[in-house]
């Protein structure tokens, strides 16, 4: 690529905190966007990868409502789960986020004042659906009916899943509340107006011209195209509920700003999140505001409108009044969908299985090699588990995992695992080499057309073709009859082994380490950069680690396993817990001096990837306690937080550091930690018992 790029963005869509990530998200918008930030990474290219969790708008408040809970519960129940979700899976996020935060309050009501300020959203009274028996305005997810574009019967008040249309919920034929089923009345309120009309134009220019120079989807052009034709209108971006962030005029700040035009900030919070956490709070800007950055913003289809139309035009609406000028996305990729075993993934009919779950049974690496070769880049595809087996089994372990064990494992037998010297080339080796210099550039050129199934194509390809120089080379004779021949082949395939590492980063970075590892090589996998992968680097007399299987086939029972436990009843949102310890006496339990503590200041231990040590008010008394919550909390975020301290405990050493006490934390068997704390303001040093 010759750019006129300095840096790269990288987005994916917010997921919505009120459910568990399944196998579809990955194949939708996250794995293509990690595929692309670490080969930048690879490429040596200055890269930002944001994402976080959308947790306002209906989808939250109704799962609240259905679980008779708070929206607050909700979302601090499936931020972190989904966060570790995304961590197991291996996603290289600089940052996730989430859109509860007081600085994307902040962020949002600052576009919403600007755009108040300068009259660009205007109050209208509007006609609403509202329900007499639940007494509210009926918001988006509230209200269900059929879609006057596709006639699906369970098209939502904002949107139609089936076809995607983007509603007015007064365009619902036969509407119905979502609560209590009945037949809502249309009333009027008033709610404020983003002219999108006004920027049709300008969108419609920005659009042909980014595809000429980025080359966008023919999926998003298309989808594109339908709505300009139908004409962009203005469109309400206020709601009348409580949750969300609150409009920030005087006198409507019981409405809340409509979720998608609150969500798609998000993405420059959690730049600015990422910013301060690494004490340079202006340098989000060096990625948003610089013209010279190449944003990309990878989502599913269901997302277009909201950032080919919406998103833009809400920058442009910005940037025309402001010296700072966002960048508008280069390229928005977006995948179609991913069906489970022939359906649809459906959380209400618990169909499809959930990230955390799938990772209990398979590595992450197995997961992201067969959703990546099956990507539904042009059209929807299908995950089935058999599949899945024969893709590990047959490809991974077999072609890639084949030639690396059996190259390593040659040289360790016969030359005492030392890289042999490459000696004069015969055609074999001459027309391997000329493979692998070139794969680099035809792989990189796919990923950066966002063709991450094809790309990998190439990549398994270039496997094959080693599996076959090794056979054909045939170095069990030749190590005989011919030494030198011998030794020239295992150099070149163990040249061949470390470009299949880089090459592989992207797609199975644990594999990728663990071939690095094998080769023992002295700098780190990420440092030698892609392109490095058309060079021999290694050096004659190097010398290599033990052989080790980089990949176990899947066995039958492996896969019978995880069928059976789907059979098993709705167990995607089943929690396992546990087994409890042997019942105490009271006298037992009163031995603990359990005290409400606040968190006054917090560090890392150094060294220590798990331990954070606080200081810790426990009333006059000030303690020093050190925890294993660094992979769950931020220190920054502890300060202030009341939390239980077990206050009598006998003191004790953690990687040197004098522990004072133990903080309660409670923890399940999905790796979720969170602390324990007290519900309302209470003087430390009080008892909990
Ligand atoms: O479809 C969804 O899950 C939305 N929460 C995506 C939001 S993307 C962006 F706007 F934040
Ligand atoms: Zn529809």
């Amino acid at each position: 690529m010759k750019s006129p790029f300095k840096r790269i963005l990288i987005t994916a869509a917010l997921p919505y905190a009120n459910g568990y990530l399944h196998l579809g998200h990955l194949a939708g918008a996250y794995l293509p966007a990690d595929i692309y930030a670490r080969y930048q990474r690879m490429k040596k290219r200055d890269v930002l990868f944001l994402c976080g969790s959308d947790e306002h708008g209906v989808a939250i408040t109704v799962s609240a409502e259905k679980e008779k809970t708070t929206p607050k519960n909700i979302i601090d129940r499936y931020h972190p789960a989904n966060k570790a979700a995304f961590e197991a899976f291996e996603m290289s996020f600089d940052n996730y986020s989430r859109t509860s935060l007081p600085l994307h309050h902040e962020t949002a009501k600052d576009f919403f004042r600007e755009f108040h300020k300068r009259s660009i959203v205007i109050d209208k009274k509007a006609q609403q659906l509202y329900c007499l028996k639940d007494a509210m305005f009926l918001a988006d997810r509230y209200v269900e009916g059929t879609c006057p574009k596709c006639k699906s019967t369970q098209a939502r008040g904002d949107q139609c899943e089936n076809c995607g249309t983007w509603l007015d919920q007064t365009e619902l034929i036969d509407p119905k509340c979502k609560l209590c089923g009945t037949t809502p009345v249309v009333r009027e309120t008033t709610h404020w107006y983003f002219p999108l009309g006004n920027y049709q134009q300008r969108l419609e220019s920005y659009i042909a011209e980014r595809d000429k120079r980025d080359g966008w989807k023919d999926n998003v052009l298309r989808y594109c195209e339908g709505w300009f034709k139908d004409g962009l209108k203005d469109r309400a971006v206020t709601r009348d509920l409580n949750w969300g962030v609150h409009v920030p005029v005087a006198g409507y700040e019981d409405k809340v700003i409509y979720v998608w035009f609150d969500a798609v900030l998000g993405y420059i919070s959690s730049g600015k999140e990422w910013a301060a956490a690494h004490g340079k709070p202006e340098a989000w800007k060096e990625y948003w505001q610089k013209e010279d950055t190449k944003y990309v913003a990878f989502i599913g289809k269901d997302n277009v409108v909201f950032h080919c139309i919406v998103f833009p035009s809400m920058l442009m609406a910005w940037n025309d009044g402001n010296t700072e000028h966002y960048v508008l996305p280069e390229n928005v990729p977006a995948n179609e969908f991913l069906n489970f075993e022939g359906q649809k993934f459906s959380k209400s009919r618990g169909w499809g299985i959930n990230v955390q779950e799938f990772l209990k049974f398979f590595s992450a690496d197995m997961l992201r090699y067969a959703l990546a070769v099956n990507l539904p880049e042009t059209r929807d595809s299908d995950f089935y588990l058999k599949d899945f087996q024969a893709r590990i089994n047959n490809e991974l372990a077999d072609i890639t995992g084949n030639f690396v064990n059996r190259t390593i494992a040659f040289i360790d037998k016969n030359f005492g695992g030392i890289v042999p010297k490459l000696d004069t080339l015969n055609k074999l080796d001459e027309e391997m080499i000329a493979a692998v210099k070139q794969a680099p550039s035809t792989i990189g050129e796919l990923f950066e057309h966002y063709s991450f199934r094809e790309g990998l194509m190439e990549v398994m390809n270039l496997s094959r073709a080693a599996n076959k120089y090794f056979n054909d080379s045939e170095p069990w004779k030749t190590l005989k009859s011919s030494p030198e021949r011998c030794s020239t082949t295992l150099h070149v395939a163990i040249q061949i082994v470390r470009s299949l590492a880089i090459l592989l980063e992207p797609v199975v970075p644990a594999t990728s380490e663990k071939i690095w590892k094998l080769l023992n090589l002295d700098i780190p996998l990420r440092e030698d950069g892609w392109d490095s992968a058309s060079e021999f680097r290694i050096k004659e007399g190097h010398q290599l680690n033990k052989p080790e299987i980089l990949i176990a086939k899947i066995e039958d029972k492996q896969i019978d396993e995880i069928v059976k436990f789907l059979e098993g009843g709705d167990k995607p949102e089943a929690v396992q817990i546990s087994p409890l310890k042997p019942t105490i006496t009271i006298d037992d339990f009163k031995k603990i001096d359990l005290r409400v503590g606040r968190i006054i200041e917090a560090e890392k231990v150094p060294k220590s990837e798990k331990l954070i040590k606080l200081q810790v008010e426990i009333g006059n008394e000030r303690r020093q306690v050190v925890a294993g919550i660094a992979q769950h909390y931020k220190p920054e975020d502890l300060i202030g937080k009341l939390i239980v301290v077990v206050a009598n405990l006998q003191p004790a050493k953690l990687m040197g550091q004098e522990s004072q006490g133990m903080i309660l934390a409670a923890s399940n068997e999905s790796g979720i930690l969170t602390l324990v704390g007290v519900q309302s303001e209470i003087s430390t040093g009080a008892t909990v018992k």
